[in-house]
């Protein structure tokens, strides 16, 4: 089973400078923790990958995410936040029997890849390395372990910036803190680390000079994209790692042939699928998993919130908000309008203004409404869950509908149009006769705005 891989996330610190009262890792970009990201990183190396989480601050909260959200996650507590070293020797007693490969990463840094993190492991195989430090440049590596090597694949030692001398503090190549080890090999590191140090902590990067000591082999994998191991300590980290994500989705979309109009002002969730030739127009944030197929219009300022297909050749307009709504092909919603938890089929034609109303507000239930391929929905229409439109149904504009329609009715609901002829004629007629004689016994159109 030396080829099973496991992952330790380091993610028991504060996070001090969130000043929050939420974990740190438990900050979302695109609704999804970062501790999530990270996780469902390492999931894609293999469906059943295991990741043991460190935790501490704030653990019943992080505890309770993991456990609604994953399966293949256990977790162990460290009390009191003595260092990485110390976290990870904290995963220990629930590794006794695991002989495979340990992948040790931080929860804090959401936008690592699985192909990195495949590219490590895989250089860590094929050179029958013990332990590999993953390393990145910075032309400012201030902050990070800077990276000692002895030759140019073998790393001496990892000297954190505290500890480092002016010279050390010139070095370029940091650790990213993401580590692959043979587990066996390193797993009895975690009992012999001590402190002695400039911040009083048990380093995890110490790992390096106890591997050496004991005869084992040290490689250093460089990566090119420093990026991927961007770590979130701050609010303002935390916008740009949102803004680093979304360019990297936007440029891979552009690049497998979907136009963004306007990435600049265009955020689209690494989980959403766009087929090519689709349009997405400026202003528009597409959240959570969607797929939306070849030769859609998206937006302009189009709110897509998750679980929502749009069928190839569709339309989704301005001011058109969706959220786990399924919709054939060649389906307009052009304008001003919210579909949630609904089936919409093809050829279907939904007026400016259309409301689906799937809440209710006292029973707290949501549900579903079901349009078929034809149907025609009127401006300013209100569709209240849950009911059924069958095929080419046609709905009046400003319709409430609350009960099904059959196959190619007409519905309307609103009352018939009522016209008074020469109304506003008489009216001011009356208003004349009203000033010449004082009479104000008005009819039709009395003027009652000061009663
Ligand atoms: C660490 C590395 C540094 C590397 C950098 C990359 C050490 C000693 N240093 O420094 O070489 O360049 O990461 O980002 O490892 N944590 C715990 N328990 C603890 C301490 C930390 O779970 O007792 C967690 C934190 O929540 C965080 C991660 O470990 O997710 C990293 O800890 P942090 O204190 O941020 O390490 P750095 O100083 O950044
Ligand atoms: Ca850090």
């Amino acid at each position: 089973m030396e080829k099973e891989i496991k992952a330790i996330i380091l993610a028991a610190g504060k996070g001090k400078r969130m000043h929050s009262t939420i974990p740190k890792v438990l900050h979302e970009i695109f609704s999804k923790p970062l501790l999530g990201w990270v996780i469902e990183a390492i999931q894609r190396l293999g469906h059943e990958t295991e990741s043991i989480v460190v935790i501490g601050h704030q653990s019943h909260d992080v505890e309770d995410y993991l456990n609604n959200n994953y399966k293949y996650v256990k977790t162990t507590f460290q009390k009191d936040q003595l260092g990485t070293g110390h976290a990870v020797a904290q995963a220990v007693p629930l590794l006794s029997q695991f002989r495979g490969t340990v992948i040790i990463t931080c929860g804090d840094t959401p936008l690592i890849t699985t192909k990195t993190l495949k590219n490590l492991i895989r250089f860590h195989q094929d050179n029958d390395s013990d332990l590999t430090v993953m390393t990145t440049r910075f032309d400012d590596p201030t902050g990070y372990g800077r990276i000692i090597r002895s030759s140019k694949d073998e790393i001496l030692t990892i000297i954190e910036e505290k500890d480092a001398t002016e010279t050390q503090k010139e070095i370029q190549e940091v650790n990213t803190g993401v580590y692959c080890a043979k587990w066996t090999k390193i797993r009895h590191a975690f009992a012999e680390l001590n402190n002695n140090n400039a911040q009083g902590e048990y380093y995890l990067t110490d790992i390096v000079r106890w591997s050496r000591k004991q005869g084992l082999k040290v490689l250093g994998y460089e990566i090119k994209d420093n990026r991927e191991i961007y770590g979130i300590n701050s609010r303002r980290n935390l916008s740009y790692a949102t803004e680093l994500m979304n360019q990297r989705k936007l440029e891979e979309l552009m690049d497998s042939g979907v136009t963004i109009v306007d990435p600049k002002t265009t955020y689209i969730s690494p989980e959403t699928e766009i087929g090519q030739d689709t349009i997405i127009y400026p202003n528009t944030y597409i959240n959570g998993k969607n797929k939306i197929a070849k030769f859609c219009k998206i937006g302009p300022m189009t709110h897509i919130r998750g679980n929502c297909e749009v069928g190839e050749e569709s339309k989704i307009g301005n001011f058109v908000e969706l959220k786990n709504a399924k919709i054939a092909k060649k389906t307009n919603v052009c304008h001003l309008s919210y579909v949630g938890d609904a089936q919409i089929g093809s050829n279907v034609n939904i007026g400016a203004g259309t409301i689906f109303a799937n809440y209710n507000s006292i029973t707290k239930e949501k549900k579903g409404s079901t349009l078929s391929d034809g149907v025609s929905i009127g401006s300013n229409s209100v569709i209240v869950a849950p009911v059924e439109i069958k095929q080419n149904a046609f709905v009046a504009a400003m319709s409430c509908v609350t009960k099904d329609v059959e196959e190619s009715s007409l519905v309307m609901t609103r009352g018939p149009q009522k016209e008074i002829k020469n109304w506003v004629k008489n009216k001011k007629g009356e208003k004349l006769n009203e000033s010449r004689t004082g009479n104000t016994n008005g009819e039709i159109g009395k003027d009652t705005s000061n009663s």
